[in-house]
């Protein structure tokens, strides 16, 4: 005895995941559980369950529930059981419908709300066509057979969804019907591929079989399909639930080929428990098995005129075989993305299985995240990793194809010199780590900044601007560089800033640090230097004292030099200089006002303005002689002295407090001076002068350089004169 088992035998995506998800819950947890309906269309599993605490519960008793957790099967339900659910605070739910399933609710209410009649092809009392009816308000029109069509009338626009198995033949004979009667028709076929696919290999099987068995629920309508199309292919073709049933039928043959097919909703253990019965089976009377055997069928002709159904499904697999693509492992092709849930995305390939690609499996890069970036409908390039996966199912990749275009982009990006923004990732020996759509791209030490780095950890987690400057795809290995589009950015500012500061031109910038010897301003990305000497026509003891970082100034250009990029630059020369018209300024016989800045033995000097000061020589300072000008004045006093000369030349300007004196004061000191009484004091013998009085030396020192070299402490002619004449007395 050769036993043929089907491949895609027993539970298809959406049942398993269904089941184990149950399974998984009723083993972990001890709530209460509830299915709404049976959970699958399989005795034997559903009894298994009520064993372990699983209720049924219909929609109507949802809102008694006072606890527990109540799953969604995966036919699917109408919208309002979730409302109706939802409404119940005291339990909790989770929905395991098919995604299959779930994409044709979301036609059925995208094109219900855009006011499409919505028609949907299946068996009327269907708990899935049911649930699909309930996305649409329950006004879908529903069409089994032929006979359903005369309900179209006047139907302007229409959509058009199918219960997963239905047979595609018949599908496709009504389609043609529908199409002729409505002007606007969309047409989503909807029928599961895994259907398809599972019908097809029962009709292989059951073509090189001498008995098939089909094991399944009486009432999984998927199952019955199967049975159906072997029956085509194999006259001694049984239809039984479990290990059980084939007792009657009895012992076989050791050269008979059996094969084994199953439906979508039997588990794997009934299957296994089919298997070992049959192992145990020894040879027997052929002909009473054979007598049986046709009993069965004479027992599915019956119920399902076997005769019109076994060439509908034949028509039916032909059609299929016709119109599917071929596929094997390593092509890459195109699919449309039919649905995306959290762990994967459903691609629908023109294939009778649809593909199902991994969620992490859809881009290189990590930070992607495919529910963002794709919708439904979308076009995407797969690669076929398995045509069946075991579950029916085509399993994609696009890594690799990822990875192929991400190359493919980063030549590019390196022949055009892109610029990419992209975070520190990773602190290396020697550099970083940063990664471009999900590759691995290695930043050197020195490709980072235009400067000799010494701290690496202070670029983890930072931004850097990278462009590739090395490819190996053999070696898998990129190399990026910030500093190469730096120096670029660099040359540029030296470019721009040395082509508007030009020698005596005036330019705006922000004074960024301050130094001992000046200003470093930012003239367009490059500093110039404000030496403190430019800073201002006064006397500036710091930089401090005229500006602070931050402030916008103007400065004119003094020096450029652009090979050492180094540029001078004043701000004193925006102003004009202060002895220009300055005998309009300080006009000889007018009061002017002014801050005392030095005090010296033979006066003081008077800050009019910022480089221009006065001298009130010492004779000058009051109307009486006085021994120390310190006895009458102090630094930082302001006084109002009389402008009494002015010399543009020599930059030199005397003053007079003693002028602004008002005379009769002047007057009564002059007559106390000139008293009788010392005219009648006795002549004393003239004292022998010292050789070099305080007075000469004064004389000297006043008249030394270093006395008249620098503006406004020379000392004039007339102060001079008028020192050795006070000597000479
Ligand atoms: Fe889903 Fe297809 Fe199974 S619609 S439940 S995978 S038969």
């Amino acid at each position: 005895m050769k036993i043929i088992k089907a491949k895609n035998a027993g539970f298809c995506f959406g049942v398993r995941k269904a089941v184990e998800a149950v399974y998984e819950y009723v083993e972990s947890n001890s709530n209460q559980v509830y299915t709404l309906g049976p959970i699958i269309h399989n005795d034997d599993v559903v009894k298994h369950l009520e064993k372990k605490g699983v209720e049924i519960v219909s929609e109507e008793e949802i809102p008694k529930l006072t606890n527990g957790l109540v799953f969604i099967r995966s036919h699917g339900v109408g919208k309002k059981v979730y409302e109706t659910l939802n409404a119940n605070h005291q339990i909790e739910w989770k929905d395991l419908t098919c995604p299959f399933v779930k994409r044709i609710h979301d036609i059925v209410l995208e094109y219900d709300e855009k006011g499409y009649t919505i028609f949907i092809v299946g068996k009327a009392t269907h708990p899935e066509v049911i649930g699909i009816n309930g996305w649409c308000k329950q006004h879908g029109i529903i069409i089994e057979n032929e006979s359903d069509l005369d309900q179209i009338q006047g139907v302007n626009q229409a959509c058009i969804v199918a219960q997963t198995t239905f047979s595609s033949e018949k599908w496709n004979v009504l389609i043609k019907i529908i199409q002729n009667k409505i002007n606007k028709l969309e047409i989503f076929n909807t029928i599961c591929h895994t259907t398809s696919e599972r019908q097809f290999e029962a009709k292989e099987i059951a073509a090189e079989s001498d008995i098939t068995y089909v094991i399944g629920g009486k009432k999984s309508s998927n199952t019955r399909k199967l049975f159906e199309v072997c029956c085509g292919k194999c006259e001694r073709t049984f239809a039984i639930e479990n290990a059980n049933d084939i007792e009657h039928i009895g012992k076989y043959n050791s050269d008979l080929k059996i094969g084994i097919v199953a439906g979508a909703s039997t588990p794997d253990w009934i299957i296994e428990e089919v298997l070992d019965k049959m192992s145990t089976l020894e040879e027997t009377n052929k002909e009473s098995v054979v007598e049986q055997q046709e009993e069965v069928v004479e027992e599915a002709k019956t119920e399902q005129v076997q005769d019109e159904i076994v060439e509908d499904v034949e028509m039916s697999m032909e059609d299929l075989e016709k119109s599917m693509v071929t596929l094997h492992r390593g092509l890459v092709t195109t699919g449309t993305i039919l649905k995306i849930t959290d762990d994967e995305v459903i691609v629908n390939l023109g294939y009778k299985s649809d593909g199902v690609l991994p969620i992490d499996d859809v881009y290189a890069d990590k930070d992607k995240n495919p529910k963002d970036e794709l919708s439904v409908g979308d076009e995407i390039d797969v690669k076929i990793i398995e045509v069946n996966d075991g579950n029916g199912n085509v399993r994609l990749s696009r890594r690799d194809i990822e990875a192929n275009k991400v190359w493919t982009m980063l030549q590019q990006a390196m022949d055009e010199k892109k610029e990419f923004q992209v975070v520190c990732q990773e602190v290396v020996k020697g550099g970083v780590v940063t990664f471009i759509e999900g590759c691995r791209v290695f930043v050197p030490a020195s490709q980072l900044a235009m400067h000799f780095v010494r701290n690496l950890n202070s670029f983890e987690n930072k931004e850097l601007r990278v462009r590739i400057i090395e490819l190996d795809r053999r070696k898998k290995r990129v190399i990026g560089s910030q500093r190469v589009i730096l120096e670029e950015e660099h040359a540029q500012v030296v470019e721009d800033v040395f082509e508007k500061a030009q020698p005596g031109e005036k330019i705006s910038g922000e004074v960024k640090r301050l130094t001992d010897f000046g200003a470093f301003v930012d003239i367009g990305g490059l500093d110039g230097l404000i030496h403190v000497s430019d800073l201002s026509w006064g006397r500036v003891k710091h930089p401090s004292d005229v500006l602070k970082p931050g402030d916008a100034v103007e400065v004119i250009v003094l020096k450029a030099d652009k090979e050492n990029e180094k540029i001078s630059l004043s701000l004193k020369d925006t102003i004009p200089h202060p002895w220009a018209n300055i005998e309009d300024k300080y006009p000889v016989g007018e009061v002017v006002e002014g801050t005392v800045a030095r005090i010296t033995g033979f006066g003081a000097f008077v800050s009019l303005e910022p480089g221009v000061d006065g001298l009130v020589h010492i004779s000058q300072v009051a109307d009486k002689r006085i021994e120390k000008v310190e006895d009458v004045l102090k630094i930082g006093d302001v006084v109002k002295p009389k402008v009494i000369s002015v010399d543009p030349e020599t930059k030199k300007i005397s003053l007079s407090i003693r002028a602004t004196i008002p005379k009769p004061e002047r007057m009564e000191r002059t007559e106390k001076s000139e008293r009788p009484a010392r005219a009648q004091q006795p002549k004393r013998a003239p004292k022998a002068r010292p050789v070099k009085s305080k007075m000469a030396k004064e004389i000297e020192r006043y008249a030394s350089d270093e006395l008249t070299n620098s503006l406004g402490d020379s000392i004039h002619a007339d102060a001079l004169e008028e020192l050795r004449k006070r000597l000479s007395e």
